[in-house]
């Protein structure tokens, strides 16, 4: 079968569809024939906008509940082929602040998930967007999938957790499951409110307004940074991969580019904006885990997966993207 062709009329649920990167795979699993439901609650300071599924508004199902919500989940996992379970608490600051929600929306909300489709729908794969944090501060680098996990905040402790959960299901009552520990990503249809997750989208904010772009401490960090695009085509490639399941994979480029570098990239490629280095606030630093870059080997070899946008192509197409919508994010 054509690749494009494998989720033509399959039944998709994404869970946080309304958010910068469930959004950006609805878009993609309309183009291909999908049937996709969207369950968000479009939870405060997070990416969910209305506006990020308008080119497909007219194609996709939304249901506007929690993963939380038991009645709900149980009714929306009937009868799907696949659930991308990208709903969650994503903010690494809010999650030292308020780690009760966010373990509440992280571990509860991917276990009444679970339980939705082992009393419903066993059948289903479930698509797990884990984090690169899980891991914490890198001992050796790149990382690869057998790293110690020491995660470095709440955000990530609850992700780990959640892969687990996905994990344990998948063993014991045999839901395909597949974790995935995701590197920074950017792109298009990323929220703009505020710097607290997604520092990459914010240079490119700031750039676009011609102002200072913040590079905290030196900006010797490294960073492993991903283009959405290719990411959305990654949790397509392993949700019908069955050689997948089970499995845990790193999902980056697996190369390093430091803070300040991205910040003189953006503002060259951009022309506007200007990069200027600042303390880090103690809340940045209590979660910052340092140096990080994916070992992609993995994926590559039993997927078939591998990141195709460099890094100088992603930004422009990001720049472009939001010159046109600014008003949509700013
Ligand atoms: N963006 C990245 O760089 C990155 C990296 C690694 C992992 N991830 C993971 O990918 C997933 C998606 O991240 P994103 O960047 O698209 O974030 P996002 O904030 O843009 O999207 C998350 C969506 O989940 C929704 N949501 C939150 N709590 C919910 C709940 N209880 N019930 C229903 N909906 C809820 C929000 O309203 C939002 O629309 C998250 O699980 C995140 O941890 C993202």
């Amino acid at each position: 079968m054509e690749k494009k062709e494998r989720l033509r009329g399959k039944e998709i649920l994404v869970t946080g569809g309304l958010g910068f990167i469930g959004s950006n795979l609805c878009i993609e699993l309309v183009k291909q024939g999908a049937r996709v439901t969207i369950v968000d609650n479009m939870l405060p300071r997070q990416g969910g906008n209305l506006f990020n599924i308008r080119p497909v508004e007219k194609k996709v199902k939304v249901n506007f509940s929690d993963i939380r919500n038991e009645l709900s989940m149980n009714h929306l996992v009937k009868g799907k082929d696949y659930i991308f379970h990208l709903a969650g608490q994503v903010n690494h600051v809010d999650s030292m602040r308020n780690p009760v929600q966010d373990l509440d929306i992280n571990c509860k909300g991917t276990l009444v998930l679970l339980e939705a489709l082992k009393h419903n729908n066993r059948a289903a794969c479930v698509v797990f967007a884990g984090t690169r944090g899980e891991y914490g501060s890198s001992v050796k680098l790149p990382v690869d999938e057998d790293h110690p996990t020491n995660p470095k905040g709440i955000y990530a402790v609850t992700n780990l957790t959640a892969e687990k959960m996905v994990l344990v299901y998948h063993d014991i009552y045999g839901i395909q499951g597949v974790c995935l520990r995701i590197t920074n990503t950017y792109g298009p249809r990323h929220h703009m409110m505020h710097d607290e997750y997604g520092v990459f989208n914010w240079f490119i904010r700031k750039a676009i307004d011609n102002e200072e772009i913040p590079v905290f401490g030196d900006g010797r960090i490294l960073r492993d940074f991903l283009y959405v695009d290719d990411l959305v085509e990654c949790l397509l490639m392993v949700a019908v991969n069955s050689k997948a399941y089970g499995m845990v994979f790193n999902v980056g480029t697996g190369i390093p580019v430091s803070f300040i570098e991205l910040a003189k990239k953006i503002a060259r490629i951009a022309g506007t904006g200007k990069p200027e280095f600042t303390e880090f606030t103690t809340e940045r630093k209590e979660v910052e885990p340092g140096d990080y870059y994916a070992d992609i080997s993995r994926i590559k070899k039993v997927v078939g997966w591998k990141p195709r946008t460099s890094l100088d192509e992603g930004i422009r197409k990001t720049i472009q993207f939001y010159r046109k919508y600014k008003k949509e994010y700013w």
